[in-house]
């Protein structure tokens, strides 16, 4: 990571800060100084800012459970941020895998860790996601099987070149299906079924990989150490 993310990551200094310190020579990588804030170093570098020896603090691997109405931004905006109003320190350092719309709630995955978010979230992967997806107008018991089908077969996206991946649908009640698909494009799942003639009136998100969304809406937890090496066994 950059030197002076470095520094961020094990002090309590903000990015500004921690520049100045390198600045003005006060951070020293295994004894030489280092005074360009962009060089990369790890954790097996020697890193001390005024002599005393730095340690970065752990990457953090959440699970939140997102409102309607918030953004995964880290930042309020036109919504709240997902993360106000939730007990969760340095907000700042941290970014979301895969975001949501604002009126769309669930599972939000959220780290610090670059690698790892990239990792699920990079168009090869095909990492699973899925919705529970509300529409406005039932679907006949007629199409049941046509649109299973469609959407197994691939979807024609407005604006896409290529039709979708396969994609799995379900059929829970006429106005409510169960919706998994690989990739991550704007709007997908709204487009999806905008593509064969339904509009989504109500979006959640229940799953991610193997990661099942299991706390209250508006709320948080640290994820399992098997939860954030799950996303290492799919390709
Ligand atoms: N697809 C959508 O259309 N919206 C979301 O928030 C997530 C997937």
């Amino acid at each position: 990571m950059r030197l002076d993310k470095f520094i961020c990551k094990s002090t309590d200094l903000n990015k500004h800060d921690a520049v100045m310190c390198i600045h003005d020579g006060s951070v020293l990588v295994n004894g030489a100084s280092v005074l360009d804030e962009s060089v990369q170093v790890h954790e097996n570098n020697t890193i001390t800012l005024n002599g005393q020896p730095l340690m970065a603090r752990p990457f953090r691997y959440l699970m939140v459970h997102k409102r309607s109405q918030t953004i995964c931004s880290n930042v309020d905006e036109a919504y709240p941020s997902l993360f106000s109003g939730l007990n969760i320190e340095r907000t700042s350092e941290l970014h979301v895998a895969g975001r949501l719309d604002a009126d769309t709630t669930g599972l939000v995955l959220v780290t610090d860790d670059g690698r790892w978010s990239f990792d699920i979230i990079r168009p090869q992967k095909h990492c699973e996601k899925t919705y529970i997806v509300g529409l406005s107008q039932p679907i006949s018991q007629e199409k049941v099987n046509t649109l299973v089908e469609q959407f197994s077969n691939g979807l024609q996206l407005q604006g896409e070149k290529k039709l979708t991946r396969p994609a799995m649908l379900e059929i829970l009640s006429p106005t409510e299906s169960r919706l998994t698909i690989t990739e991550g494009k704007f709007h997908q799942v709204k487009r999806m079924f905008a593509a064969v003639g339904y509009r989504v009136v109500k979006l959640h998100r229940e799953k991610i990989g193997q990661v099942v969304l299991d706390i209250e809406e508006g709320t948080w937890r640290y994820l399992t150490a098997w939860e954030v090496l799950s996303f290492n066994h799919t390709e």
